[in-house]
């Protein structure tokens, strides 16, 4: 195996738990369809509904946004759940749930099946949709964890595509899609009998069904992939660690360096996060996390306020307001944006870790709002004093549905994947399930918030709904210039110097990542001093935690430090290890973490071939190629 192999392992995981997204996706769009579907209305609504073409608004609406609470729900539930199970578990736990409820959802014969059912699924989706990323970002080099993550949002784009075109073919009749005509075959023939066929309630429980595909894949597949090796380190199991840093870093080379590197920073970490209990939901929402958190929220909350759902959502309507007059035709169009959603996302998966999260959020945020209020003042300009009427100036339309094109392209590839990424990053790790999942059910709760909102709008303020948005997209620009560090490029473990040594306004500094500053103070610490002995940024906090001496209180009894005294920056070896990811890592190795480590292990070092010293000699020749 080369090292190409190793690269190609950590896709293939990424990609794979990605198919957690592709659910997301098409489940939150599938309905939409199937809530026209004749048949559905027939058997859920009777002769009134079919009439009338749809199911009483309140009907329509609980169906729609009963998913999107189980999401919330799920959400909350996963954090805890990926903390105790593991990641890879939890994500096994949750595509049962979800399963379960797209099984009791094609199976459903009375509307009250049929909500406890979507709510079911939700709970699957929600909390997959924070484990799946937690995942992911645990298994990503520094250097390509962008676009990892964004495999997944990939994934929703392409299960809502896929969603939409199932529906655009059921209104084309004739143009049967032939996946759906098979596995109506292979229906009758292990059913025997094709009264469904027929009747053609299959007609909506198909596309319900075919969901259940995915996420056995899922929920099976995911058993031949590893488990995230930094949730491994932090239950101890450092021996079964070693073994997935080295198979996703240097096929299967226990001691390449890079993969003793990434080893020694997770542990250190992890000793670091001991020694200050930050454990409990509480330390959120206090200092230091409650910035982080604060800017995870804000941002899942801000991409909902793109104004993305009522592109998603009611993509139809806004194009039969646009003048495409036909319910094919507005379908037809919402197919189309299906696929500028999806192929919108592909710069991101190539550049989010170039580019950085900063430009993209910023630059993103500027398109979107630029399309929404174009789209807005368009419909202003045309239907001034006649608002609700169809426009009847063909340019006007056209500018309509291109700027809704825009608009996607400008989510697509900016606030749709980079949001995922930036709350997964943001947290430290005994910290991450649950931050992301507070993130991540704030994404659903204001995503219900708009499902719900939009429709009334749309119908009492029209063209106000579009400068709505637009205005938020402007707020959101703004509040990420300001406020919201750079993450790109930093292990995990430094994600704490980014934030506890940038000031909140980050927008004037010249170093918005908040990098490590040269320590200049001297051998002895006194209790002001914010930077710690070993060179990092510590918040005053922590860092009277370590020069008072209860942070090594803390530690367990066989700890002791050389001369037991905190070192300080001069004293540091300086180590550069050769990269596997054609980039060459420098990095300080603080003594105090060889210390704290020392303390802290509870794997016999031979047994994972690393010992303290046999790093840092490993680094030193290294460091000589
Ligand atoms: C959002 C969804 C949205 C989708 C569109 C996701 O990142 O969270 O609410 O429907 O992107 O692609």
């Amino acid at each position: 195996m080369t090292k190409k192999a190793s690269s190609f392992q950590v896709y293939l995981t990424c990609a794979f738990a990605s198919i957690g997204g592709f659910l997301f996706g098409y489940d939150t769009g599938v309905i939409s369809g199937v809530l026209t579907m004749n048949d559905f209305l027939k058997y859920f609504g009777g002769t009134r509904a079919l009439e009338r073409q749809q199911l009483d608004s309140s009907i329509s609406g609980a169906i729609v946004g009963i998913l999107i609470g189980g999401c919330f729900v799920g959400a909350l539930f996963g954090g805890p759940a990926g903390d105790r199970f593991s990641r890879k578990y939890s994500i096994v736990l949750f595509c049962w749930i979800f399963i379960l409820g797209a099984i009791l959802q094609t199976a459903s014969i009375h509307i009250a099946m049929l909500l406890v059912s979507r709510f079911i699924a939700g709970v699957g989706i929600g909390a997959l949709s924070m484990l799946i990323p937690v995942y992911q970002s645990e298994i990503a080099p520094k250097e390509i964890r962008g676009r990892l993550i964004s495999l997944q949002q990939w994934l929703i784009t392409i299960g809502i595509a896929v969603s939409f075109w199932i529906n655009y073919v059921d209104v084309r009749q004739k143009m049967r899609f032939i996946a759906l005509g098979s596995i109506g075959k292979l229906y009758v023939f292990l059913v025997g009998t094709d009264t469904h066929l027929s009747g053609t309630s299959i007609s909506w429980r198909l596309p319900l069904a075919l969901q259940i595909i995915p996420g056995l894949t899922l929920a099976f597949g995911i058993f031949f992939f590893p488990f995230s090796p930094r949730w491994l380190m932090d239950h101890d199991r450092d021996e079964e660690a070693i073994k997935v840093l080295a198979r996703i870093r240097a096929n299967g080379n226990t001691s390449d360096p890079v993969v003793q590197a990434e080893y020694l920073e997770i542990k250190e970490e992890i000793a670091l996060e001991r020694a200050e209990s930050v454990r409990s939901y509480l330390e959120l929402f206090k200092y230091p996390l409650r910035r982080r958190l604060i800017l995870g929220v804000f941002s899942q909350i801000f991409q909902q306020f793109t104004g993305i759902n009522s592109v998603m959502y009611y993509a139809p309507a806004i194009f039969k307001q646009a003048g495409l007059g036909t319910n094919s035709a507005s379908l037809l169009a919402t197919g189309i944006n299906g696929c500028v959603n999806i192929l919108a996302t592909i710069p991101a998966i190539l550049w989010v870790d170039k580019l950085g999260r900063r430009l993209i959020l910023i630059s993103g945020a500027f398109v979107t709002a630029i399309s929404m209020l174009i789209v807005g003042g368009v419909i202003v300009v045309d239907s001034y004093g006649a608002v609700g009427i169809a426009l009847d100036n063909q340019a006007a339309k056209y500018v309509i549905i291109v700027f809704v094109y825009v608009f996607v392209a400008g989510f697509a590839y900016s606030w749709g994947p980079t949001t995922w990424i930036y709350c997964t990053e943001i947290f430290p790790l005994s910290m991450r399930a649950k931050g992301t999942s507070i993130t991540t059910a704030s994404n659903w709760g204001a995503n219900m918030i708009v499902s719900f909102v939009v429709p009334v709008m749309m119908e009492k303020i029209t063209y106000g709904t579009y400068l709505f948005f637009g205005s938020c997209c402007v707020v959101m620009l703004v509040a990420v210039f300001l406020f919201y560090p750079e993450t790109k490029n930093k292990r995990l473990e430094d994600i704490d110097e980014v934030f506890n040594t940038s000031s909140v306004i980050v927008a004037f500094r010249k170093s918005r990542g908040g990098k490590i500053k040269p320590d200049p103070k001297p051998d002895v610490l006194d209790g002001n001093d914010v930077e710690l002995a070993d060179g990092r940024g510590r918040t005053p906090s922590q860092h009277s935690k370590y020069t008072n001496g209860t942070a090594f209180g803390s530690l367990p009894p066989t700890y002791s430090s050389e001369d037991g005294e905190p070192r300080t920056s001069p004293d540091l070896p300086r180590i550069s290890i050769a990269g596997s990811h054609s980039q060459r890592v420098s990095y300080e190795r603080p003594r105090l973490s060889a210390d704290v480590l020392r303390a802290s292990s509870t794997v016999s070092p031979n047994s994972v071939g690393i010992t303290h010293k046999s790093l840092a000699d490993e680094a030193d020749d290294s460091a000589k190629f």
